[in-house]
């Protein structure tokens, strides 16, 4: 006889949108606090939290539901991509031709030569699974309501013993949930933390030596990772599946630049630095253009002190994490 323990988890995943809001983000800490994971773990360090979507392992992505997806002969490249080894499979390896009129393109998913890649030794990785698969929906709207970013959840199914991507960071942190199968993922030190899009995905070979911890996903086990952090993962004995809730969160690099377009609304700010093409190359009176320079971060740290809690809040646009819920209510006639 099944018998409940006050407090313990369910295993459901949140049947609508509104009431998960404030119960995913808790359900993926495990037994870490919503106060204590944003206070010490954060883009600070990796959070594996045992068991924390125990349960959720057989009512996501179902191998049928996945072959499903591949067998719909409508995806495109990059919906679903293959790596092996740290490199990506040339999409000419398991794509096709789509023809439409004279428009031409070669990235429809031939899904016969997916599987084949994949008993080869690729991970097939599908991406945006948000708009697609109704529960990966259901955890991107969760975590948008929480971080009020956009999310992105992208699947990987990994062949026994396989690696896909070799050693990297990644621009964004993540919610790792393992699905199904053992992955193995090694982490490695890095000297330079919370890197932006713009900072160079490559690890150097020294940093991958310096590994900082090891940790055996299993099905349900969760593992936050912050943005930055050199990582890498081999699928164990069994095939791997594990989903990758990716959080775009906003940087302070964001609000500043929010901070910015405010302030040039001061005529000021927009202004050319005057003379400053005629600075003579030698003993140039620069005090001038310092006066004039701190006038501009006056003004500019007037625009930022004045922005509010609410307006730093709504610095970046949230996209929709899913289109599913959108589609679904708008009817075409
Ligand atoms: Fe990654």
């Amino acid at each position: 006889m099944n018998s409940k323990v006050a407090g313990e988890p369910t295993g459901e995943i949140p049947a609508a949108v509104g009431p998960s809001l404030s119960s995913i983000l808790p359900r993926l800490l495990g037994e870490t606090s919503v106060a204590v994971f944003l206070a010490e773990y954060w883009e600070k360090r990796h959070l594996y939290s045992k068991a924390a979507a125990r349960g959720w392992e057989g009512r996501l992505f179902s191998k049928a539901a996945i072959e499903d997806y591949l067998a719909r002969n409508d995806i495109r490249y990059p919906s679903v991509n293959l790596v092996r080894d740290g490199r990506a499979i040339p999409v000419d390896a398991y794509a096709r031709k789509l023809r439409i009129g004279k428009y031409e393109s070669f990235d429809l998913i031939d899904s016969a030569r997916v599987v084949s890649e994949h008993q080869g030794g690729a991970t097939v990785v599908l991406q945006l699974m948000q708009n697609s698969f109704p529960e990966a929906a259901e955890i991107a709207n969760a975590l948008s309501g929480y971080f009020r970013c956009r999310i992105d959840v992208h699947a990987f199914i990994t062949p026994p013993g396989s690696q896909g991507l070799s050693a990297h960071y990644d621009t964004a942190s993540a919610f790792l949930i393992q699905i199904r199968g053992r992955k193995r993922w090694r982490l490695h030190a890095t000297e330079f933390q919370v890197p932006l899009e713009e900072h160079a995905f490559d690890v150097p070979a020294g940093i991958r030596k310096a590994v900082i911890d090891e940790v055996v996903l299993e099905a349900g086990d969760v593992l936050y990772l912050p943005r930055g952090v050199p990582h890498e993962g081999i699928a164990l004995d069994d095939a791997s599946t594990h989903l990758t809730g990716v959080l775009f969160a906003r940087t302070w690099v964001d609000i500043l630049a929010h901070a910015l377009t405010v302030a040039e609304k001061d005529r000021r700010v927009r202004s050319s630095p005057a003379g400053l093409s005629a600075q003579p190359t030698e003993s140039p009176d620069t005090s001038g253009l310092i006066s004039e320079w701190e006038k501009v971060c006056e003004s500019f740290r007037a625009a930022a002190r004045a922005l509010t809690p609410g307006d730093i809040g709504s610095t970046r646009v949230v996209e929709p994490s899913t289109r599913l819920g959108r589609y679904a209510r708008k009817g075409l006639s």
